[in-house]
């Protein structure tokens, strides 16, 4: 069954993500009837009512779409807003629960949600974690938008959001760099278009057959051939492996960063 917004449904803010998942739940056919976007430019998003200023009703769903470092401009504004009946859904990547709890205390839930951009063609991963009874409300929520996986460890939140919600950057780099090498040996035109079909054709050849990265490299490389010869390259004194663990590493860094800032600019007026 399509699930549907718990109107009147509030996006506050709706940038690059808000706006990616609004994409995917209009492809998935979701009704936006009571569902109002509210953003300080009144952009219009094409087939929701968009705002500047807050609508006057209660909102049974507020999904804060904005960037972390404006939730002290936004929440003194709307933490009146918000009510006992209320569910909250965070994008904000970085910022605990008990973080938003203090900034919005009457809310019924908060859900923690670090969703990755192909959420808007239904093909997103999208973790959760929440306080509060409403999670499995969100999860239905979020279901057309790709992949939904609920944890009960917030912590557990920020890897998952390191790899999934940070990673469509990383591919997207890896693709440039295959495309780039290509075209320095001769592939010209369709460099990009082949270097995306290589990574979009090996992901969905191990999701269906359930291989591992190391047994399909197996698969490819044959003893001694010109795939060994360029994982030697990759592997030697574990390169990939060691870039991509600093990788994510500097993001989950700055994730904490990010939460203890959050933390602390809600304490210090309290000092
Ligand atoms: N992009 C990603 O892949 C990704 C992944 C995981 C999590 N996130 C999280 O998603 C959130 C949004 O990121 P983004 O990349 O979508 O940012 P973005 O494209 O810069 O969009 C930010 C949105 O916030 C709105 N905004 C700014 N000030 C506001 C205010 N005072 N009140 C209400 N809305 C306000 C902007 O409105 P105007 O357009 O009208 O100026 C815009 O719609 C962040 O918290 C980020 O941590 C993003």
């Amino acid at each position: 069954m399509m699930p549907a917004f718990q109107a009147p449904a509030w996006l506050v803010g709706c940038g690059n993500m808000a706006g990616a998942m609004v994409e995917g739940w209009r492809g998935a056919g979701l009704d936006f009837a009571g569902v109002t976007v509210i953003r300080p430019s009144g952009r219009p998003v094409e087939g929701v009512r968009t705002v500047t200023q807050y609508p006057d009703e209660m909102p049974n769903l507020v999904m804060l779409g904005f960037k972390p470092q404006k939730l002290d401009e936004v929440a003194p504004h709307l933490a009146p807003l918000v009510a006992a009946g209320t569910v909250i859904v965070s994008l904000l990547a970085g910022v605990e629960i008990a973080s938003l709890r203090v900034r919005f205390p009457d809310a019924r839930s908060i859900v923690r949600s670090l969703p990755n951009l192909p959420v808007a063609i239904g093909e997103g991963v999208i973790p959760l974690f929440g306080d509060g009874d409403a999670v499995h409300e969100i999860v239905e929520l979020m279901r057309p938008l790709g992949m939904v996986i609920a944890t009960g460890d917030e912590s557990a939140l920020a890897g998952i959001g390191a790899i999934a919600g940070a990673g469509p950057a990383y591919v997207a780099r890896f693709a440039e760099a295959l495309a780039q090498a290509g075209r320095a040996h001769g592939v010209t035109a369709d460099a990009m278009p082949i270097a995306l079909q290589t990574m979009s054709g090996s992901a969905a050849l191990m999701q269906a057959t359930g291989e591992d990265g190391a047994a399909l490299s197996r698969r490819v490389a044959s003893p001694g051939g010109t795939t060994e010869a360029g994982l030697a390259v990759l592997d030697r004194d574990s390169a990939l492996d060691g870039l991509v663990e600093e990788t994510i590493a500097a993001a989950i860094r700055r994730g904490h960063e990010l939460a203890a800032t959050a933390a602390v600019e809600h304490r210090a007026p309290l000092a």
